[in-house]
């Protein structure tokens, strides 16, 4: 373990690669001033995702866990003009600190914030004919996440892409009876079924990358809707 050299170089990557830009500065500022947990993807990390959404040409994404809308502004900002964002966030408190930051980045256009419990307002979405999303990022409360897998099927699409934050957990993830304190009641065993799932789930084909930086020892999973969806 050498967390100080791993976000040494997150720094030393972010200098090189990713310019400092005002509204996500702003963002993480306003979300730490309201009191919100520091709980948001880097830089490098929020990059990524933004490349992942582009490389797709993705048109319509879908969050789950907005906090501040950090990850937001980064995959709204990959989408085309007539694009759009739906992101799920459970405490109201942290929606409004979210819908001022993608306000300040101009994005209140584009993105929704839906508040509530997300196993709740997904079913709305689908009630109300959002989607498919053509990109589905999975980063709310992990003991959730079997059930996130299956409403991101429900809202695909065959190409659909779908991530999913926090799957390693400082390898955490091999204990088959691990907890994660910082990922709340239940969310290790949530993530350890969220594998069971993706391995069982013949519509998808899925990895998961290890990442080291700012943000520790953790990981992804990265998984592509069958064509035959
Ligand atoms: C890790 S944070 C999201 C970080 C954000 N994606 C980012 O990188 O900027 C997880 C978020 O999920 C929200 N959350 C927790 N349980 C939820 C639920 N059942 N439904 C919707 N959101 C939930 C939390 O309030 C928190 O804001």
């Amino acid at each position: 373990m050498n967390e100080p050299l791993w976000s040494a170089v997150d720094r030393y990557i972010a200098t090189h690669l990713i310019p400092e830009d005002e509204a996500l500065d702003a963002a993480l500022a306003a979300s730490a001033a309201a009191g919100l947990p520091a709980g948001a993807i880097s830089a490098s990390q929020g990059r990524l995702l933004e490349l992942l959404a582009r490389i797709h040409g993705a048109r319509r994404i879908l969050e789950l866990g907005t906090l501040g809308g950090y990850s937001t502004i980064w995959l709204a900002r990959a989408l085309p003009a007539d694009g759009r964002l739906v992101t799920l966030e459970a405490d109201p408190r942290y929606a409004e600190v979210a819908r001022a930051n993608l306000a300040n980045a101009g994005l209140a256009e584009i993105v929704q914030v839906r508040v509530g419990e997300a196993l709740q307002t997904l079913p709305e979405l689908l009630a109300d004919g959002a989607g498919p999303f053509d990109l589905i990022f999975i980063d709310a409360d992990k003991r959730n996440n079997p059930g996130y897998l299956e409403w991101s099927l429900r809202l695909s699409r065959p190409g659909s892409v779908i991530v999913a934050d926090n799957v390693v957990r400082a390898g955490a993830i091999l204990d088959p009876d691990g907890s994660d304190p910082s990922l709340g009641d239940g969310g290790l065993q949530g993530v350890r079924r969220f594998y069971e799932l993706l391995a069982a789930e013949p519509r998808v084909t899925a990895t998961a990358i290890q990442t080291v930086g700012a943000k520790g020892h953790d990981g992804f999973v990265l998984a592509l809707v069958a064509d035959d969806h």
